[in-house]
């Protein structure tokens, strides 16, 4: 199938996004050169342990995290997902990405398969809301008066599973997927374009990089985000 393709020949497009997509907006992609975890121990500030030791510590590092994300603009292939999603009747992203920039560029059908930097949740209720502002110290539950803790996804937490369903529903019903800037190396999310292609999408990798499910796609581009949804993507 040659390149562009034509949105509007596809019923419903998924784009999978991961980090490079908001390397564009300014952030750090988790790995590779200046990435979060090469220079942060995630046994210190990324997973239910680290909390239960330290959670002021733990919350130090989501709230720098916090304040970087909601600094960034999103970024013009941001923007273009969320126009065609605008003029296209069926499109659902499905994002690793914490940081809330595609619903910021006007996405309203956003699967956050890693949770949200801007809620908290209790164990006591696991009922996400939107995060209080404040110093770590008054993340307090009102329930249990325990702490609050971000509503994302840590190493060696599970994924939650009504998000995994729809992240699931949406890619089975369909025919366009869409993975841009994701290095595919954490499961189950990885597991997903493998999903589409089993059930006869077409499939499409965005990434300057290739990676270990690049041989899942019936196409590649290997150019940023931007330049690589223009060159993918035309009406
Ligand atoms: P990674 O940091 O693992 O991978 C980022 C990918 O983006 C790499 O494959 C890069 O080649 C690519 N990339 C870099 N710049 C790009 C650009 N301008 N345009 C397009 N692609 C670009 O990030 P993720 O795959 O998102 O999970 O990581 C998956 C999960 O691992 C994250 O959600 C996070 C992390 O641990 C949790 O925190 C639970």
């Amino acid at each position: 199938m040659p390149l562009p393709l034509d949105p509007h020949a596809f019923h419903r497009i998924v784009f999978f996004t991961g980090a490079g997509l908001s390397a564009e907006s300014g952030l750090p992609t988790y790995r590779g050169k200046g990435g979060v975890w090469p220079r942060t121990d995630f046994r210190r500030y990324a997973c239910q342990d680290a909390f239960e030791r330290d959670p002021e510590q733990v919350w130090e590092f989501h709230l720098a995290r916090r304040e970087r994300m909601g600094a960034a603009q999103p970024s013009q292939a941001h923007a273009h997902i969320a126009h065609l999603a605008r003029s296209h009747p069926c499109v659902t992203v499905v994002t690793q990405n914490i940081d809330g920039l595609h619903q910021r560029a006007g996405c309203t059908d956003v699967v956050e398969l890693h949770g949200s930097i801007w809620r908290v949740r209790c164990p006591c209720t696991a009922v996400p809301r939107l995060d209080p502002q404040g110093p770590p110290g008054s993340r307090r539950c009102p329930g249990c008066a325990g702490w609050l803790r971000p509503d994302i996804v840590w190493f060696g937490d599970r994924l939650d599973e009504s998000v995994w369903r729809a992240a699931t529903r949406a890619i089975q019903a369909c025919d366009l997927f869409v993975s841009i800037g994701t290095s595919a190396a954490v499961m189950p999310a990885a597991a997903l374009p493998e999903l589409a292609r089993r059930v006869g999408a077409t499939t499409l990798e965005i990434n300057p990089e290739e990676t270990p499910n690049s041989a899942l796609y019936d196409l590649h581009l290997r150019q940023d985000a931007t330049p690589g949804l223009r060159a993918a993507l035309q009406p």
